[in-house]
């Protein structure tokens, strides 16, 4: 500021000097006023030069802010400003605004996704009832073919039934943490009870099921963790060939309780393992098409050991077999916001 008054004044003397060959030299008292008069005038036009200047740049600033809000607010998402601006607080709106476009674009491709997704697992069973219906009319159908495709539309029917609950039960998962209650209860019980209930399914393929657990007391959300023993246990059921081998293990390491389910099954490509817990995610589809799940069994583990805040991770090779492991802290991080089951 200083330097700059110095810079006019300086310039006014000048200017000054310049006008006095021409119209003579004043007496020492005047041409000091003149002096200060031009210096100040130059200094106070500079700036509003320079006002003007950063003023223009804000409003265009705050027009490029609002007309990208604009769009944003009717669904527009590809918005980025480009405004480099020195005044920070400007700098970090510009920012903020590009990232939340940048998050809401990423939503919205999941939304297309997630609609796309659904579109197609409910299409393609309705497609298969609809011919196997029309199929039926033909009254001259030999009894076995007509039971054949019956079985067919029970099959689909049960499998768009099972989807539906998947999607219900991933919404409500989406819940804030301290909407679920805890209690504590033994894990090794609740997997011997899973194991015993999948009984049927593991026999009719006669898998072989080697249990190795030990006592473990957890705090969670009891029946939650049951669906992921029994996503697992499934898995591990449906993508191991007849004759094969499920292990299941459960440790106590450092205050989490460990649990890891290996199969001898069809193993899973390393292309695929980074994407195995998204929604709708089948690892090579053309293997698994008759299997008829939708791929939102791992999704639903994944949220429900989130909400515990565990984690679970995957081995695996092709051919050979495949290896989840589970942790899950044996307490539930206490927060007021917790509300625990009576008794
Ligand atoms: N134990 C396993 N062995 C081999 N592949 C597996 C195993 N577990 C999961 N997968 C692969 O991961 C994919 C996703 O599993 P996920 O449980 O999410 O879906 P799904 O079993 O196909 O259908 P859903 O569980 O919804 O009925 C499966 O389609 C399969 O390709
Ligand atoms: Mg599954």
């Amino acid at each position: 500021m200083i330097l700059s008054l110095a810079v006019c004044w300086t310039g006014a003397t000048y200017i000054s000097r310049y006008l006095y060959r021409y119209v003579g030299t004043p007496s020492a008292y005047f041409a000091q006023l003149i002096d200060v008069i031009l210096g100040v005038t130059i200094f106070i036009i500079c700036l509003s030069v320079l006002a003007l200047y950063f003023r223009h740049k804000e409003l265009a600033l705050l027009a490029a802010i609002i007309d990208a809000m604009r769009r944003i607010s009717k669904g527009d998402f590809s918005v980025k400003l480009d405004f480099p601006t020195r005044q920070s607080e400007f700098q970090t709106i510009v920012e903020s605004i590009n990232e939340m476009a940048g998050e809401l674009n990423r939503m919205e491709t999941m939304r297309q996704d997630f609609i796309s997704n659904v579109s197609h697992e409910i299409q393609s069973p309705l497609t298969s009832i609809q011919g196997f219906t029309a199929a039926l009319r033909n009254s001259a159908l030999p009894v076995d073919k007509r039971n054949h495709y019956l079985d067919i539309i029970e099959r689909e029917s049960r499998r768009l039934s099972q989807m539906s609950e998947n999607l219900l039960k991933l919404s409500s998962l989406e819940s804030d943490r301290s909407d679920f209650e805890t209690s504590r209860f033994r894990v090794d019980r609740q997997w011997r009870t899973v194991v015993l209930a999948s009984e049927p399914q593991w026999l009719a393929k006669e898998l072989q099921v080697d249990l190795e657990l030990e006592k473990v007391e957890v705090e969670g959300v009891e029946d939650l963790l049951g669906q992921v023993w029994v996503n697992l246990l499934h898995n591990s059921i449906k993508f191991t060939p007849n004759g094969g081998r499920i292990g299941i293990s459960l440790t106590k390491a450092n205050d989490n309780a460990v649990i890891r389910i290996s199969d001898s099954g069809i193993g899973i490509g390393e292309k695929d393992l980074p994407h195995l817990f998204e929604r709708f995610y089948k690892a090579d589809r053309s293997r698994n098409r008759s299997d008829g799940g939708s791929g939102l069994g791992l999704s639903i583990v994944k949220r429900i050991v989130d909400i515990h805040r565990g984690d679970v991770g995957v081995t695996s090779a092709p051919e050979e077999g495949t290896s989840f492991t589970v942790r899950i802290p044996c307490h539930w991080a206490d927060g007021p916001e917790v509300r625990r089951k009576k008794g």
